[in-house]
């Protein structure tokens, strides 16, 4: 892999090394200072450029901190839409070919536009490899490859889960990614529970049908639910909303204790985050809700990924 631009390049024996490495960067993190000290040796003298177009907490701290406990130095924008040239009217072409100047390998790319880090890709000279960390409705693979790692970890498998998707299906792209990467296992089924207008798209339905893999659409939650062994819960992307959409308030679903009493006890709840109101804070106790420690297994998930492109370079 070159560049990490959909969850569709992910081969199987590679998620499964990205697991291993993930699984293997935590020991070594949690081990001792000594280790650590190690680990920030392994990569010293590469650099990497992380460039936000968008809002992030997560994706843009979790790479930055996986990059520098690997050794990697790191400069970054964090409200790039503003505060680079973007601002000035300059194309993401022109500042992908000058930060290639700079003789960085890796460029960690969130943009606002769909199809954003294609784009960079296009013109990425050989020596840049181009992350992209979220492409407007588009894709987050690396995302994706967390949330699989996630249910790895807690069911032990990627085949045969019983998936509800639910929120903002139409304009959120990590539920869009993590379908693409879980319809290449067997025996996935997905529930997808959205308000009117915000359902699934085609081209995802398409992709999961072209793979065997089933899916059902409704809007009851509480049936979606019960038999699913991993309830993924997104926002509404408000900022991604055009003119004359809306969603009323009573549309949108809710994970709340009585959602919680029709699910599987051995389920997990998980969330991109950030949470806004689609799961309620009562929730947060409950031994099924691993969305924090989704987060956390975000910054390991990304140190295998860049301990693997920079070991290729
Ligand atoms: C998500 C995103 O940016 O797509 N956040 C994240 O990276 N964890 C989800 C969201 O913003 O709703």
């Amino acid at each position: 892999m070159k560049h990490f631009i959909s969850a569709e390049q992910l081969t199987h024996p590679q998620v499964e090394d990205f697991f291993i490495a993930a699984d293997e960067f935590r020991r070594l993190d949690h081990l001792s200072l000594q280790s650590r000290r190690e680990l920030a040796g392994r990569h010293i003298g590469r650099q990497l450029i992380s460039l936000f177009y968008e809002p992030s907490t997560r994706t843009r701290l979790s790479f930055e901190l996986a990059a520098t406990k690997i050794g990697v130095g790191v400069v970054s924008t964090e409200n790039a839409r503003e505060f680079s040239s973007a601002a000035k009217g300059e194309t993401i072409e022109d500042t992908v070919r000058n930060l290639a100047e700079y003789n960085a390998n890796i460029l960690i790319m969130r943009h606002h536009e769909t199809g954003a880090a294609e784009r960079a890709v296009a013109v990425a000279p050989d020596h840049m490899t181009i992350i992209n960390a979220g492409d407007g409705k588009g894709e987050h693979p690396t995302q994706a490859l967390l949330d699989a790692y996630t249910i790895y970890c807690h069911t032990g498998s990627l085949d045969s889960n019983t998936i509800v998707l639910g929120g903002d299906l139409r304009q959120g792209r990590t539920a869009r990614s993590l379908a693409k990467l879980l319809s290449t296992y067997d025996g996935n089924h997905f529930t997808f529970v959205s308000a009117p207008g915000f359902e699934m798209a085609d081209d995802i339905k398409h992709y999961l049908d072209e793979h065997t893999t089933t899916w059902t659409e409704t809007n009851d939650v509480h049936a979606a639910v019960h038999d699913a062994s991993v309830v993924y819960w997104t926002r509404l992307q408000k900022e991604r909303l055009g003119e004359g959409d809306s969603v009323k308030q009573d549309q949108q679903f809710v994970i709340d204790n009585s959602v919680l009493q029709s699910m599987r006890k051995d389920a997990i709840i998980m969330h991109p985050l950030p949470r806004v109101d689609e799961i309620a804070r009562e929730v947060d106790d409950d031994p099924r809700a691993h969305y924090f420690h989704q987060a956390g297994n975000g910054m390991y998930i990304r140190m295998a990924l860049l301990d693997y492109f920079f070991s290729a370079k």
